[in-house]
């Protein structure tokens, strides 16, 4: 039996100090005050085990992790009728790109880029009564975590600054791909963003992904096949322009954010969470990729 502990020690030893580890997110201006030396990982087991080691108990920005848990709320609430409104094809461009929503009529390339995932919240917008307080109950129930919650400076900082999200959100708007007014969706969107989680939670909130749709705490079932469904998209969009290299290099479905987490998991198997808040020039945490490459390829443990 694989001893995880052991492994995830020695990457963590491996790499806490290492000098070049990315840079942390400025174009949110609140999120460049996190000190870029932290660095944790988490990982819970199907087999009822659970693995921690470094700073995995203290919360950060999930920013981009959140798309995937909008569009597991949105898919049950809208069905298969949201494939219509975003496609479901790698970009091969990074998160925040503009000119294919262009070239494709407002329809974006999956749900995982800034674009899909305003479309995804302009469902959730249209469908929930009080769109923000159960998006993050649904959080909740999924981590079995009620402390989990929005930091409102981290939202209004990229309110003040996401003259790009503006743009995407016009964009879509004029296209007729979105239902609700631009600043509502993009309010829904910045504080979906905003949620702070530490690894645990993450990995907790993520291993529905790994358990066949199943939430062990036994709220929010999704379907087995929109787990698969959703499994794939994050192993073919959830790294923007380096999804491939994270198949590559690492092989596992998964998601990062510019707040510097990555989960991945492995299905009927477990879910990883790694923090380290430096990113590499793809926006992906710099030493998130460094490790899981290291933990796939010792553990011999990936979807190849
Ligand atoms: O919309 C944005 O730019 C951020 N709220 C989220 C971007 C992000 O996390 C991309 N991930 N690597």
């Amino acid at each position: 039996m694989t001893d995880f502990q052991n492994v995830i020690d020695k990457i963590h030893a491996d790499l806490k100090d290492k000098v070049n580890r990315g840079l942390v997110a400025s174009y949110i201006p609140e999120l460049s005050n996190v000190d870029p030396h932290q660095f944790g990982l988490h990982l819970k087991h199907m087999d009822g085990r659970s693995f921690s080691t470094g700073v995995s108990q203290k919360a950060f920005s999930i920013q981009s992790i959140s798309k995937v848990l909008t569009l597991a709320m949105a898919l049950p609430l809208y069905s298969e009728n949201i494939w219509k409104r975003v496609d479901v094809e790698p970009s091969g461009n990074p998160f925040n790109h503009l000119s294919l929503l262009e070239l494709e009529n407002g329809i974006p390339r999956n749900p995982l880029i800034n674009a899909g995932a305003l479309v995804v919240a302009d469902i959730l917008v249209s469908r929930l009564t009080n769109p923000k307080e159960e998006f993050l109950q649904y959080v909740r129930d999924l981590a079995n975590d009620q402390t989990i919650n929005y930091n409102y400076v981290v939202a209004e900082s990229e309110r003040l600054t996401g003259f790009n999200n503006f743009a995407a959100a016009n964009l879509l708007k004029a296209y007729h791909n979105l239902e609700n007014n631009v600043d509502d969706v993009l309010d829904f969107y910045f504080h979906q963003c905003s949620i702070e989680m530490n690894c645990e939670q993450l990995s907790n909130a993520f291993f529905m992904f790994a358990n066949h749709g199943i939430c062990t705490q036994g709220k929010h079932h999704l379907t087995h096949s929109r787990a698969k469904r959703i499994n794939a998209i994050m192993l073919t969009c959830g790294f923007y322009d380096e999804a491939g290299e994270f198949a590559f290099e690492v092989g596992l479905p998964g998601k990062s954010g510019v707040g510097g987490g990555i989960v991945a998991l492995l299905p009927h198997h477990f879910t990883i969470t790694v923090w380290s808040p430096g990113l590499n020039p793809k926006g992906n945490s710099l030493l998130g990729m460094q490790a899981l490459e290291q933990f796939t390829s010792e553990t011999k443990l990936s979807i190849f």
